[in-house]
């Protein structure tokens, strides 16, 4: 089986930033966090340039003393590296519109998730790096380890070697922002896109179904909507046990239930084959991710997400999703709780 590398500070030389003017666009959840490591790691101040269209993100840029601009065409031109840290769907038309048609032939472009990159949606020019510096953990968490002196799990990868030395910049940029710390893992954009989307269109909805399931047919045997929310998920029984999975492992973590449960658990799951859900799990992945076509669909309807109400996709499959029993349910519960506190 393939063994990833792992990239530590040592194999970072921070001296391939110097005097390169490092443009964030966006300065959100990644945006916030990563500027502020990368300055705190030692990178001056007038190195980094915010770049963030008049909103409150803008505000808050300006509050915590970085430089902001508003006009992409002036920080499009000046960037030496360009982190794209916008929501994935409106990457395309703000970079290849405002940002790569003014670009330097030799910028690094640092993307923090394949997406856009697998599927070709950013048109970089040939003279450009584009790497990947990907963090596994949402903004907040990126600034608070940084913050206590830890590492978090980041994927590093180079996706365009335009100047040839892509990963002296990706990696001299992971380390910046604190990913090598505790180990950047080697990895690639159709690596990360694959593994996200199949948690989120494969694994989760799957998980999702097999919760609405058990719940109704519990809840056919008698049990009541009180029981079945705090046993199956209100009482954060799974959150815990996914705890101990990261700490003590994937099956090891089973050590901590009873032994009527470990030997249900054990017992069971090896009597699953696996092999329906092992197509299904492969048709998602070759028949829907990888060759593209959940990306053309959802490209279909990404300007409606915008919209208000249930002309917004999203909010349809809310409405969809909040008419089964186990929501219903879980409403009526709550609803009995607040009324008790
Ligand atoms: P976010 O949702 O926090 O982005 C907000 C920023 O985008 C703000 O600066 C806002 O001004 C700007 N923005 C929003 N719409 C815009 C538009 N139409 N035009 C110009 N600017 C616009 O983004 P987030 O969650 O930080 O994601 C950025 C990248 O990081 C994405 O590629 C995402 O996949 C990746 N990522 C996100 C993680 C997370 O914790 N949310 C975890 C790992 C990667």
């Amino acid at each position: 089986m393939p063994q990833a590398k792992i990239y530590y500070d040592t194999d970072a030389d921070l001296g391939v930033l110097n005097n390169k003017t490092i443009v964030f666009l966006g300065f959100g959840n990644q945006g916030s966090a990563q500027a502020q490591n990368l300055r705190d790691t030692g990178i001056p101040n007038e190195q980094i340039l915010i770049a963030n269209r008049v909103d409150s993100y803008a505000e808050t840029a300006k509050a915590k003393g970085f430089n902001v601009t508003h006009d992409f065409g002036k920080a499009a031109a000046v960037a030496d590296v360009l982190f794209i840290l916008i929501p994935d769907q409106v990457q395309p038309r703000v970079f290849n519109e405002q940002f790569s048609p003014v670009m330097k032939s030799s910028a690094v472009i640092v993307v923090a998730s394949g997406y856009n990159v697998f599927f070709n949606l950013l048109k970089f020019q040939p003279g450009q790096d584009v790497v990947m510096v990907a963090p596994r953990m949402i903004g907040s968490s990126v600034r608070s380890l940084y913050e206590k002196g830890r590492g978090f799990p980041c994927f590093v990868s180079v996706e365009q070697d335009g100047t040839g030395n892509g990963w002296a910049s990706a990696l001299a940029l992971s380390r910046g922002i604190g990913a090598t710390k505790a180990g950047a893992i080697a990895s690639s954009v159709r690596e990360e896109t694959a593994m996200d989307l199949m948690a989120e269109q494969a694994l989760w909805p799957n998980i999702i179904m097999m919760f609405r399931e058990a719940f109704n047919v519990l809840k056919d045997a008698g049990c009541s909507d009180e029981a079945l929310c705090y046993e199956m998920w209100m009482s954060k029984e799974p959150a815990e046990i996914f705890e101990r999975a990261a700490d003590d492992g994937f099956i090891a973590q089973l050590k901590h239930h009873s032994t009527v449960s470990q030997f249900g658990q054990l017992s069971g799951s090896l009597k699953l084959g696996g092999e329906a859900m092992r197509e299904h799990f492969k048709d998602i992945l070759y028949n829907q991710i990888l060759n593209g076509k959940f990306t053309k669909e959802f490209s279909k309807i990404e300007d409606d997400l915008e919209k208000e109400g249930l002309d917004n996709p999203l909010n349809e499959l809310y409405r969809r999703s909040e008419e089964i029993e186990l929501v219903q349910a879980e409403k009526r519960v709550r609803a009995r709780l607040a009324g008790l506190l």
